[in-house]
């Protein structure tokens, strides 16, 4: 198999450790969900002015949550995928955007409300207020530099995130565009809380962007359960098989964990049909830098 091309463009990482991160300040906080929907989840952009924190789209950031926890030491770091390109988010000021989804949940022994730490002091972030960042971290799950490159973009929820800033890295910011085929395969819960319609809706005219959602509250698999991206991807896996075997071919995966064996298995019923093992193959793509995985 040929491997991916070689990169030129320097990567940054680990600039700012967690003894000594970077003190930047949030800019704005915009939630994406609407009012009513259960789901609360944020775009939220901190600036970065004075400070040297440089970064790539797919990279990440840690979070460093003011305050103690239960042992009364500092919080530990939360990483969160980047959702804004190189440049910074909308505006042009150094700024890093994330896509936050506020953690609430019913604490299954104690029935007590829990709010995740990092996430909800994200979430409610006001103006000016301050942040400890650490990072950039990631030196993997980056765009190829070959715009000729096709791109299967597989998210579930905030795994949205780095591939919102592929997108409006290549069909905004790069010069020279993208010439390959861009595929975004994206599972929501409802079809009210598709975080970044507007970005989808901006390039629908292009002739190489096509998305395809998983709705999964309101649409049905063939088995009539819960229509998850993976099953969006089964219905679409001859396609991508062929592209794969084109080369050029880059995917990634970011968002739940859980989405990967489903991904895996439509992989692989296509792989056997060609008397190919799929734990083989994929092997060698990700080996070759044509297969990334973050999920959480
Ligand atoms: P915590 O205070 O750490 O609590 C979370 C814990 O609560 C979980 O570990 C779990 O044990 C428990 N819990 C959560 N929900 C339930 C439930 N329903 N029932 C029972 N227990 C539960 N998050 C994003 O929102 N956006 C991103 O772009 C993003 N990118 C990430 C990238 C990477 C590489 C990784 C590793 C993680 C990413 N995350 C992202 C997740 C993020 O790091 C945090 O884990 C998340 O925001 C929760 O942190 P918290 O401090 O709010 O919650
Ligand atoms: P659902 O919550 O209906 O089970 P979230 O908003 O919690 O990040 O989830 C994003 C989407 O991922 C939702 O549609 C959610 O469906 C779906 N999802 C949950 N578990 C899985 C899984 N194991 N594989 C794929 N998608 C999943």
């Amino acid at each position: 198999m040929a491997h991916a091309t070689v990169r030129t463009e320097a990567i940054s990482v680990n600039t700012y450790r967690p003894n000594a991160p970077f003190k930047g300040k949030a800019l704005r906080v915009e939630r994406l969900t609407p009012d009513e929907s259960p789901n609360d989840v944020r775009h939220v952009v901190m600036d970065l002015a004075d400070g040297d924190l440089q970064y790539l789209e797919g990279q990440s950031i840690g979070i460093i949550p003011p305050g103690l926890d239960a042992k009364g030491k500092p919080h530990k770091l939360r990483l969160y995928s980047i959702a804004s390109t190189r440049t910074g988010d909308e505006g042009g000021e150094r700024s890093v955007a994330l896509c936050v989804k506020r953690v609430v949940y019913i604490h299954p022994e104690t029935k007590e409300e829990v709010r995740g730490v990092a996430s909800n002091f994200l979430c409610d972030l006001k103006p000016d207020d301050e942040v400890l960042i650490t990072g950039p971290v990631g030196k993997n799950f980056l765009l190829p530099e070959d715009p000729t490159a096709n791109l299967v973009l597989i998210a579930t929820g905030t795994g949205i995130a780095p591939f919102r800033a592929f997108l409006k890295h290549i069909f905004e910011e790069r010069p020279g565009g993208w010439q390959g085929q861009v595929w975004v395969f994206f599972g929501v819960q409802t079809s009210t809380d598709v975080l970044y319609e507007d970005l989808y809706k901006q390039y629908e005219h292009l002739p190489n962007f096509r998305i395809s959602l998983a709705v999964s509250r309101e649409q049905k698999n063939k088995k009539g359960e819960k229509m998850y991206v993976q099953n969006r991807i089964a219905e679409h896996v001859d396609e991508l098989w062929s592209w794969l075997q084109q080369g050029n071919t880059y995917t990634y995966i970011c968002g739940l964990r859980g989405m990967e064996t489903g991904i895996d298995a439509a992989y692989a019923e296509v792989a056997q049909q060609a008397g190919q093992e799929w734990s083989k193959v994929q092997y060698d793509l990700k080996q070759a830098g044509f297969w990334h995985v973050e999920t959480y």
